[in-house]
C-alpha cells in the first residue's frame, strides 16, 4: 500500500521550547515511523513579517533544524528542507493567487488578529495578506494527506482545502485535498504559568543545558496560595504540577499530591522529583544536540539533500499542474 503523505513547516522565528516538543515534535517523530513526511523550515513566511529584519533568518534555520534532529526527526526517514530552495512552492503560490477569492483572505481570523495585534511590524503587505494562500501551496505541491498543526493553524488548512477544490473544479481533479491533523497533547506551562511562548520569555529551550534548566525550574511560579513552607498546596492550579504530568512517571503522582495537600514536602522538594525526570528526558536531546554543534556542515548537508528531494516532487506536480492550467 502507497503510504500517506504528511506535510508540515515551522517558521524560523527562533530556537524551539519544549511547547513545541510535546506540541509537534514528538508527534513528528511518531508520524515518520508511519508515513512520508516532508517537514520544512518555512523562511518565506518569516519574510511576511519579518521583511524588514531579515537579519537572524539564517542562524535560526540552522537552529531549528538541530533541534528537529536532537529531537529525534530521522533524515533517513523523514524529508526536511527549506521552503526558499524550492521554487516550485512559489511558483504554485502564484497560480493559486490567480484563482483565490480576495474575500477568502480577507476574513481569515488569524490574518485579522494579527493585523490587530502586531503594532511592532506593518504587516499591510500583499505578501502577509497571501500567507494562507502560500501555506496552500507548500501542502498541496506534495499532495499531502494529512497536515499536523496546532489548533491555530485550522483556518489555513480550511483555507488549503477550500482553494484545491476550486483548483480542481476548474481544472480537474489534480490536487488532493489535504486533511488537517490536530494532535492533542498535554499543556505545556511556561515558568511563570501562563502558556509557554517565546514572547512571554518563559520558556525551556531545547538547547538549554541541564545547568540551565535547573535554574529556570527552581523559581518557577507555583500555587500561589502556597507562600510558606509550611502552607498546603493545590497542584490542580501549579504549572510545576503540570510539567510533572508530563515528564513524572504516573505511579508517582500520588504522592507527590498528598505531599503537597499536607505540606509534608516543598515547592522545592517537589521541584527536584520534576527536574530528575524532566533532565532524564531531556538527556538524549542534549547528546544528539551537542554532537551536531560540533559539525555543522552536516546539518547543512542534510538541509541539501532533503531539499533536493522534496524539490524532485515538486517539480513533477507543478508540472502536472500547469498542463491542467493550461499554461
Ligand atoms: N504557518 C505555519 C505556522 O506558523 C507554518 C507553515 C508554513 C506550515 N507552511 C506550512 C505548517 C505548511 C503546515 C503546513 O506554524
Ligand atoms: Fe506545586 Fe509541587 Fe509546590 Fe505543590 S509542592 S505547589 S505541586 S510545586
Amino acid at each position: 500500500m502507497e503510504k500517506k503523505r504528511v506535510v508540515s513547516g515551522m517558521r524560523p522565528s527562533g530556537r524551539l521550547h519544549l511547547g513545541h516538543l510535546v506540541g509537534a515534535l514528538d508527534n513528528w517523530k511518531k508520524l515518520q515511523e508511519i508515513h512520508r513526511c516532508y517537514f520544512f523550515v518555512a523562511d518565506w513566511h518569516a519574510l511576511t513579517s519579518e521583511y524588514a529584519d531579515t537579519s537572524q533568518i539564517k542562524e535560526y534555520i540552522r537552529e531549528i533544524a538541530i533541534d528537529w534532529l536532537g529531537a529525534g526527526i530521522d533524515p533517513e526517514r523523514a524529508t526536511l528542507f527549506i521552503q526558499s530552495r524550492i521554487p516550485e512552492h512559489a511558483e504554485l503560490h502564484l497560480l493559486l493567487s490567480m484563482i483565490t477569492p480576495l474575500p477568502w483572505l480577507e476574513r481569515n481570523p488569524t490574518y485579522k488578529e494579527q493585523l490587530q495585534e502586531v503594532t511592532t511590524r506593518d504587516l499591510s503587505t500583499y505578501g502577509f495578506l497571501g500567507y494562507p494562500v502560500l501555506q496552500a501551496a507548500d501542502i498541496l505541491i506534495y499532495k499531502a494527506n494529512f497536515v499536523p498543526v496546532g489548533v491555530d493553524q485550522m483556518p489555513h488548512i480550511e483555507l488549503t482545502r477550500e482553494i484545491a477544490r476550486r483548483f480542481n473544479s476548474l481544472y480537474g481533479e489534480i490536487l488532493m485535498v489535504p486533511e488537517g491533523m490536530l494532535t492533542q497533547f498535554p499543556k505545556v506551562p511556561g515558568l511563570d504559568g501562563r502558556k509557554m511562548s517565546k514572547s512571554y520569555q518563559n520558556v525551556i529551550l531545547l538547547s538549554d543545558s541541564a545547568g540551565e534548566i535547573r535554574a529556570k525550574v527552581r523559581p518557577m511560579v507555583t500555587d500561589p496560595a502556597r507562600a510558606r513552607r509550611t502552607d498546603a498546596g493545590n497542584p490542580e492550579v501549579c504549572p510545576v504540577f503540570d510539567l510533572h504530568k508530563i515528564y513524572t512517571p504516573s505511579a508517582l503522582h500520588a504522592g507527590l499530591i498528598e505531599g503537597c495537600k499536607t505540606a509534608s514536602i516543598g515547592c522545592l522538594d517537589c521541584k527536584e522529583v520534576l527536574l530528575g525526570h524532566l533532565l532524564g528526558a531531556m538527556e538524549e536531546i542534549h547528546a544528539k544536540r551537542q554532537e551536531l554543534a560540533t559539525k555543522p556542515e552536516k546539518i547543512d548537508e542534510i538541509l541539501e539533500e532533503g531539499s533536493l528531494k522534496a524539490r524532485h516532487e515538486a517539480v513533477l506536480t507543478l508540472s502536472q499542474i500547469k498542463e491542467a492550467v493550461g499554461i
